[in-house]
């Protein structure tokens, strides 16, 4: 089924604030990947360790904080109708969920992770206190988990880019230019104030 806004109507593409959210999660998660990359190869002397540490734990929880914000008005402004046959409608529903899961997921397990190694986790000036009992053991596993859903995000992420480039390029409709700020004319294109 459809879903359709306040007025009845299936808006014809992503409004500012979905926009904004979509394309400013996306610059902080390309930042987490580099950071979660880079952090754990600095050296342990300099002070550049610890603020990349606290860097990639506050932009984590930033992101675990913006994605229930996302959820929540995507809940509330359906998003435009997915063109295509079937198979390609599903496959995109199928992916954006994975996307909302593993975004809320991997940011758990990060802290998870960084509790079991008796850490508290650094949210710009405050400390959020650790939610488990120190356990090397059980640390190594959440650091693979946290490792391994970042590999998995990544996959889903090249998957989606790969088929909004498609739709952009072979089939050439409007589905990539719906989540960008551009304004054309013509009645299929009303911008929807979601
Ligand atoms: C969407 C948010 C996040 C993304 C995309 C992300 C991504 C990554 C990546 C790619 C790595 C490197 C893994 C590897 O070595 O292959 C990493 C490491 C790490 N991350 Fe995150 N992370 C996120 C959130 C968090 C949060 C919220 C915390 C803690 C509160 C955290 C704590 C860590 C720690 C401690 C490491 C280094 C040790 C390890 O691999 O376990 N991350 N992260
Ligand atoms: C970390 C990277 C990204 C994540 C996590 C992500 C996540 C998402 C999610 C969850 C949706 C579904 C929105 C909804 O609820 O309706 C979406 C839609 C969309 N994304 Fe991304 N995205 C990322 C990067 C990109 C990039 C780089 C592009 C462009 C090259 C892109 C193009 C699109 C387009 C065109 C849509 C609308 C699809 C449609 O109308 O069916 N995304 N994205």
């Amino acid at each position: 089924m459809t879903q359709t806004n306040a007025q009845g109507a299936t808006p014809a593409r992503y409004g500012p604030v979905a926009q904004l959210l979509h394309w400013s999660m996306f610059a902080l998660i390309a930042l987490q990947w580099l950071g979660g990359k880079v952090m754990g190869k600095l050296p342990k002397s300099g002070s550049l360790r610890g603020i990349a540490f606290d860097t990639h734990e506050t932009l984590g929880l930033l992101l675990l904080l913006l994605v229930f914000v996302r959820i929540s008005w995507r809940m509330a402004h359906p998003a435009p109708r997915i063109d295509g046959p079937r198979w390609q409608q599903a496959a995109a529903r199928v992916a954006h969920l994975a996307l909302y899961l593993l975004l809320i997921a991997l940011p758990v397990a990060g802290y998870l992770s960084l509790s079991a190694s008796g850490y508290d986790t650094a949210f710009f000036g405050w400390q959020i206190p650790a939610a488990l009992e120190k356990d090397a053991a059980l640390q190594q596993r959440l650091s693979g988990v946290h490792q391994v859903l970042a590999f998995a995000l990544l996959a889903v992420v090249v998957l989606h880019v790969a088929a909004a480039l498609w739709h952009h390029v072979v089939a050439r409709d409007a589905t990539l230019r719906r989540m960008l700020p551009v304004r054309r004319t013509g009645a299929a294109t009303v911008p929807a104030e979601t």
